[in-house]
């Protein structure tokens, strides 16, 4: 069976891939519980000093499993996204999203907690959160608005509008943009940057800088609560249902 996620180590650079391509990367629970156990190695590690994240293949990842969604929906509910949030939301080591092809849902909220974004040129944000009968995660609901502004904010997560590379550079969403088969050279050219720099110095400085921002846990668990009761609601089984069978939803029985 392929590893639905890469964790490979080079000189201080831990890099993690999601790699289910035939998916879009979409992130399944064992995705998730694989991911939260490299960050924290990564955090727990002396001779991590970075960590990237990418997608394996043309899509940086769909986001949830929609399948994962469904089963919630229908059984125990239990959030196997909330421990990365948590994971993810507190890293003390710097974190760098190298993005290629579309982020979707938490492949674009999870972006918020990295402290450097690299976006391909085909890079495309999009937060389709309520179109799927869902609300924002990640603190996105609450770092979206302070970080592009409260406009753009509701284009991207009321209206589920799609940003591309181009523009999230200019609305300073991401740091740099470059060809698509530079990005992993220009990523991995950062995280060595950052990794030969005295960590402690590192860690330091990007513990003050996340202190200037408010304190995002009470946000994240408010936003699991609603969206763990959005999940089993019939505006979602529509929206999931119509995924599934390839068509458009049709919301229009909903008051
Ligand atoms: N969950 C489960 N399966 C997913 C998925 C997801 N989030 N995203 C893509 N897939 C699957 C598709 O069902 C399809 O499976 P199939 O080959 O068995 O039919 C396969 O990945 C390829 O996707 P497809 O939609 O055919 O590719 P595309 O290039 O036309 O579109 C996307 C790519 C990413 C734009 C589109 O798949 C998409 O919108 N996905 C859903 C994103 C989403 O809503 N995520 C949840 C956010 S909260």
């Amino acid at each position: 069976m392929t590893d639905t996620v890469l964790v490979t180590r080079d000189a201080g650079v831990m890099e993690i891939a999601f790699n289910r391509p035939e998916k879009k990367n979409a992130l399944t629970r064992d995705m998730y519980a694989t991911v939260v156990a490299a960050l924290a190695s990564a955090d727990a590690d002396p001779s991590v000093r970075v960590a990237i994240l990418t997608g394996v293949g043309t899509t940086f990842t769909s986001g949830n499993d929609i399948g994962d969604f469904q089963a919630r929906a229908a059984g125990p509910n239990t959030s196997a996204a909330s421990p990365f949030l948590a994971q993810i939301s507190t890293m003390q080591k710097p974190l760098i999203g190298a993005v290629n092809g579309a982020a979707i849902g938490v492949g674009t909220t999870m972006l918020a907690h990295c402290d450097l974004v690299v976006a391909a040129r085909s890079a495309r944000f999009t937060m389709p959160f309520t179109s799927l009968g869902l609300v924002p995660e990640a603190g996105s609901s609450l770092l979206f608005p302070q970080m592009v502004g409260t406009q753009r904010a509701n284009a991207l997560l009321l209206l589920g509008e799609s940003l591309d590379a181009e523009t999230a550079l200019e609305w300073g969403f991401v740091y740099r943009v470059v060809d698509d088969d530079a990005l992993m050279e220009t990523a991995r050219g950062l995280a060595r940057r950052l990794a030969t720099l005295p960590p402690q110095a590192v860690r330091e400085t990007k513990k003050l800088i996340r202190h200037g921002q408010p304190d995002i846990g009470p946000r994240i668990a408010e936003e699991l609560a609603l969206f763990r009761e959005r999940l089993s609601s019939p505006e979602a089984a529509e929206a999931f249902a119509a995924f599934v069978q390839k068509r458009k939803p049709d919301f229009s029985r909903f008051g």
